[in-house]
């Protein structure tokens, strides 16, 4: 993705939003929301402090307000000011990628229930317009879901939208399937949350790949899942949870998938069979060294690929729902031997010491230029940004624990245009005679000034700033009418519809 247009962001700062509103909700604090007069929009409050120079680019995610029951995905820039916030629902896995090198966002929206989902991924070009939408026909897949008989239009779970050079898209799905869990315990005649791999053509929605874990349980054994039974996969209303599979991307013919549960990282043949297997507690193929073991990990990818090695990163939560939480989640960065010493080596780790992090599900990994890092922690609403060395630059926060979360967070740049208008209300103070413009413009990105027009004359020019420019105009009556313009940017000339001057 190019890398114009976005160096104009200040350092060193800590932001407050000037309009938001302190909520509570049975007794627990509600997380401030940033309102507006121009726009119906609501969204967390992000509170950055910079400690460093961050890496240019805005930030990417899916906010879910846990309290109040409702996500979207969403943009931000390092002010922590609202760029673009999409429609509310179920979000989950955006992604700014390049599609035909064309950059794209994709995300999955859907139905979502314990830890997997049921839905589709959308991906919409940089004027936020949908251009395609993945879909799995439960039907034809024969999915068999948790719920009975309820029936879903598409079954690509919540968990990737990996797309490829070559115009697909890497996604996972869940089925639930009978097996045979006696090996640990539970019942013979038991059922699990099998996960699926598949890669889609995003034109055709032709599927190219298909790979089902519990078709390959000899290489990917029950004992060596991390998660406990506790009663479950005794009926198809509650499957036990293997494998939970969450990243999957593809190097040459091959697919490097996680499993959260198993705290495992497998390479996949595209036969299907596992070319090797990293299991973050026992090592599975290779030797663990010093300080290299994880566990219920996300967002695993490799940085360098070679036949004798591969360096992987991955955000490692060290934790689950049925875990204690006084594990450290970190960044980390390993070398893997995969010939000879089969050894795995801690390359890089990364953490913020001030306010250490117990992540209990979700998360991202991100590497940035100039050796950079982009981490956040999904259920802990953090997002971190480190430089080559390990030490913070950026720290931002969205909402309190358990409040408020994100699956992954990313940080690309991005040159919105939106197809809308931009949006404005004006009205009258009695008192000084003055008027106030407010304007936004949803998915907008480089507007420098707004221009406010009373028929032909200019009556005001005004830097913009944030997601709402607040505008102060003289000589306006509340019979006028004004129209804004944008100045600057890809948008530049767009006017607002005319809007008459109400009252305070
Ligand atoms: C925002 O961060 C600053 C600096 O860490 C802190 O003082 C302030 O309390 C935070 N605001 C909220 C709402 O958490
Ligand atoms: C979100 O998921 C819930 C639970 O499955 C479902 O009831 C709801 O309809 C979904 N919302 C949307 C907008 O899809
Ligand atoms: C985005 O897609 C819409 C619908 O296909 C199209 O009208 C619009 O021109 C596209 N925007 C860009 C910037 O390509
Ligand atoms: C889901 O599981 C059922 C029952 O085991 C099986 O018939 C079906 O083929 C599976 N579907 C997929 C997509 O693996
Ligand atoms: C399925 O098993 C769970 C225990 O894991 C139990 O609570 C539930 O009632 C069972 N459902 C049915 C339909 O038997
Ligand atoms: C793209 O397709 C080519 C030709 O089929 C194949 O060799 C290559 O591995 C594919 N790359 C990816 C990332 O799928
Ligand atoms: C799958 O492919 C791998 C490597 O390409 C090969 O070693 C293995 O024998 C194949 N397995 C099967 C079952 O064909
Ligand atoms: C990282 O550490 C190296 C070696 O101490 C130093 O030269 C470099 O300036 C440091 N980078 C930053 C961004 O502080």
């Amino acid at each position: 993705m190019s890398r114009t247009a976005m160096g104009r962001f200040s350092q060193a700062f800590i932001l407050f939003a000037s309009c938001f509103s302190v909520a509570k909700s049975a007794g627990k604090e509600l997380w401030p929301l940033q309102k507006f007069k121009s726009s119906s929009i609501q969204t967390p409050f992000m509170n950055v402090t910079k400690m460093g120079t961050a890496e240019p680019g805005f930030l990417f995610l899916t906010p879910r307000d846990i309290i109040r029951e409702t996500g979207h995905p969403a943009i931000y820039s390092d002010d922590g000011q609202l760029i673009w916030q999409g429609p509310s629902g179920n979000y989950s896995a955006l992604q700014p990628q390049m599609l035909n090198n064309e950059p794209v966002i994709a995300y999955w929206s859907g139905d979502v229930s314990r830890g997997f989902g049921f839905g589709g991924i959308t991906i919409v070009n940089s004027s936020y317009d949908e251009i395609h939408r993945v879909t799995l026909d439960c039907k034809a897949e024969n999915f068999v879901t948790i719920y009975d008989p309820m029936t879903f239009a598409s079954c690509i779970d919540i968990h990737e939208s990996e797309i490829t050079d070559n115009g697909t898209i890497l996604v996972t799905a869940v089925n639930v399937t009978e097996a045979d869990l006696s090996a640990i315990g539970g019942p013979k005649d038991g059922w699990i949350q099998d996960a699926l791999v598949y890669e889609i053509d995003i034109k055709t929605n032709e599927i190219l790949f298909r790979w089902s874990a519990y078709e390959h349980i000899d290489q990917m054994p029950l004992r060596d899942v991390r998660a406990p039974l506790d009663g479950s996969g005794g009926n198809k209303t509650d499957p036990y949870g293997y494998p939970h599979l969450n990243s999957i991307s593809k190097y040459g013919d091959s697919y490097l998938v996680s499993s959260r549960y198993m705290c495992s990282l497998f390479f996949i043949a595209s036969n299907g069979s596992v070319t090797w297997h990293l299991h973050g507690q026992t090592g599975g193929d290779f030797e663990l060294g010093l300080d290299t073991s994880f566990c219920y990990q996300h967002d695993a990818r490799f940085k360098f690929q070679s036949d004798e090695r591969v360096t992987i990163s991955l955000h490692n939560n060290e934790h689950a729902s049925f875990t204690g939480h006084t594990s450290l989640t970190t960044g980390m960065v390993l070398d893997v031997e995969l010939q000879g010493s089969k050894r795995v080596t801690l390359k890089s780790r990364m953490w913020d010491s001030t306010e250490p992090v117990y992540a209990e599900s979700q998360g991202s990994y991100q590497s940035l230029g100039n050796g950079h890092v982009l981490q956040q922690h999904g259920s802990t609403p953090k997002i971190e940004e480190y430089d080559e060395n390990g030490t913070i630059v950026m720290r931002a926060r969205f909402g309190y624990d358990k409040t408020m979360q994100t699956y992954r967070t990313y940080r690309y740049p991005w040159v919105g245009r939106p197809a809308t208008k931009p949006d404005v209300v004006a009205c009258l103070d009695g008192k000084n005679g003055k008027s106030t413009v407010y304007v936004s413009w949803n998915g907008a990105t480089d507007v420098e000034y707004w221009k406010v027009y009373s028929g032909t004359e200019v009556k005001e020019t005004a830097v913009r700033n944030g997601f709402e420019t607040t505008i102060l105009v003289d000589g306006l009556t509340s019979s006028d009418s004004v129209v804004v313009a944008a100045v600057g940017g890809v948008g530049d000339g767009m006017r607002s519809e005319s809007v008459t001057v109400g009252q305070c």
